[in-house]
């Protein structure tokens, strides 16, 4: 069945499987970032009914977790269903509300539905164990069991796909998943939940809460009822985070700010290296966490990689993410643009030169931009730029770039472009990162652990690894008499 105008765009929040307003009847409005129009207006929950989910949630899992892993498997299977089915409404929406071309929306709900699928799969292998005991009238056994009610902070550069990636393995574990999304997109989380509840999922299994972030988190983070929360976004969100879920020693992911380097070594495959280079570089206007922020290049291949990127980037067409050959949609908000034109002067004043871009188009469009002769010291190296500005530095040897690339606070991704085999292992063992590209620019995939070191967060999503994030371990130590006389 088509999803009509009013189940695409629902206007209600959506816990303990009913669809609700605000006690107080506030409403927050979302507006498309390309040209500010309203597209519709979502509830601005308070506390009392963030806790009323709670409970509602804290029920259902109560339910939910005693489904066998096949059942919870299924009942994802439906709802990656429902995803394929609506992919093209899914994608339209979340172009208007978060200003990507149609089809980068188009391959986010693909990636979104791909840990639905993949969350389903793992479920089922998620096994216990038994260990070798300790002596002969012990047996030792370690079974694995869900964490409990969880949370879900979720930002709005990937609307969907940062909200499976969170939510799958939650209820394949056993759990039940409350997200807050960002205010900016809060569509494709309720579109989401509504093929949720079409997909069969029990109401309270998965959650979605709109409203103020400080009064959300707070209680996601505080509650003593969720047993983990999962967030993405900033360093400096995150910490806040954590530091409100210290006192009750919740259980955290962080999937926090990047500062990715990426590296082009003389060997490199110049054209692979400018593919790689965009793809990474230019994925979302520039606005992801693991979007290359530095691009380190050696002496030897300096002049051909940068020619080669400025015809590259000056092909790209910023517009309206809906009209076909739009590969560059808006920044999502004013001050987006302010930060993406402070760091642009600032290099300039430090030295830097700008060969392409480096100015606003209409509404909240920016021009791609290459520098060049970039100060390590400049804002550009220092901070996560979030937009579609590419500034290139310059090295010498392969020593020079990896203290360069280290040079960092964030440790999210890397990426270098190289054929020699022995550089590439060296420079990928040493690469202070989560996650290494190597003559690719494009990393992300559901069967993959997607996560960072340093400040760059804690945990990781997708992969093997994922639902571990959802399940506790238990040991079961089982005393046994070894005399069948005693
Ligand atoms: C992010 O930018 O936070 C996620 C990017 C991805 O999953 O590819």
């Amino acid at each position: 069945m088509q999803l009509t105008d009013s189940e695409l765009f629902r206007q209600q929040a959506y816990f303990d499987g009913r669809w609700q307003d605000a006690d107080s009847g506030q409403t927050r409005t979302v507006r498309n970032p390309y040209d500010d129009a309203p597209l519709g207006t979502v509830p601005d929950l308070g506390v009392d009914e963030a806790r009323r989910a709670i409970l509602g949630a804290q029920q259902t899992q109560t339910e939910w977790r005693q489904r066998s892993a096949t059942e919870r498997a299924d009942g994802l299977m439906a709802w990656h269903g429902q995803m394929q089915r609506h992919r093209e409404d899914l994608a339209r929406l979340m172009t208007l509300e978060q200003g990507k071309p149609l089809t980068e929306s188009l391959a986010e709900i693909d990636y979104a539905a791909s840990f639905l699928r993949w969350f389903a799969e793992q479920g089922r292998r998620a096994g216990s164990h038994s260990a070798a005991s300790h002596d002969a009238d012990h047996r030792i056994q370690v079974i694995r069991q869900p964490v409990g009610v969880c949370a879900a902070i979720t930002p709005w550069n990937f609307p969907a796909a940062m909200i499976t990636r969170k939510a799958a393995p939650a209820l394949a574990a056993g759990c039940t998943m409350l997200v807050r999304p960002a205010s900016q997109s809060p569509f494709s989380a309720l579109a989401l939940a509504e093929l949720a509840q079409r997909a069969g999922l029990p109401g309270g299994v998965f959650s979605v809460l709109t409203g103020a972030a400080d009064t959300l988190g707070r209680e996601l983070c505080e509650n003593r009822t969720i047993r983990k929360l999962s967030f993405t976004g900033s360093t400096t969100v995150g910490r806040q985070l954590m530091q409100q879920c210290a006192a009750d020693i919740k259980k955290l992911s962080l999937e926090l700010g990047g500062n990715a380097p990426l590296l082009v070594f003389n060997d490199a495959r110049l054209r692979t290296a400018v593919r790689g280079t965009m793809d990474s570089k230019f994925r979302n206007t520039g606005q992801t966490c693991i979007c290359a922020n530095r691009i380190l290049v050696q002496d030897g291949i300096h002049e051909a990689y940068v020619k080669e990127l400025v015809t590259a980037v000056n092909a790209l067409r910023p517009g309206n993410g809906l009209v076909d050959g739009t590969d560059q949609g808006p920044l999502i908000d004013d001050a987006a643009i302010e930060k993406v034109e402070a760091h642009i002067d600032d290099a300039v004043r430090r030295g830097a030169r700008v060969l392409c871009g480096g100015h606003r188009l209409e509404g909240r469009l920016f021009a791609p931009t290459v520098l060049v002769d970039v100060p390590v010291d400049a804002r550009l190296a220092q901070e996560e730029t979030f937009g579609p500005v590419a500034p290139v530095f310059r090295f010498d040897t392969e020593a020079e770039a990896l203290a360069m690339a280290n040079d960092t606070e964030f440790g999210l991704a890397a990426y270098l472009f190289s054929q020699d085999i022995d550089r590439i292992t060296r420079a990928s063992e040493a690469l202070e990162a989560g996650m290494v590209g190597i003559n690719t620019g494009r990393i992300s995939a559901a069967q993959a652990p997607f996560g960072g070191v340093k400040q760059s967060g804690l945990g990781r999503e997708g992969g093997a690894e994922g639902i571990e994030e959802y399940l506790e371990p238990k040991y079961l130590c089982l005393g046994i008499t070894t005399d069948p006389d005693d």
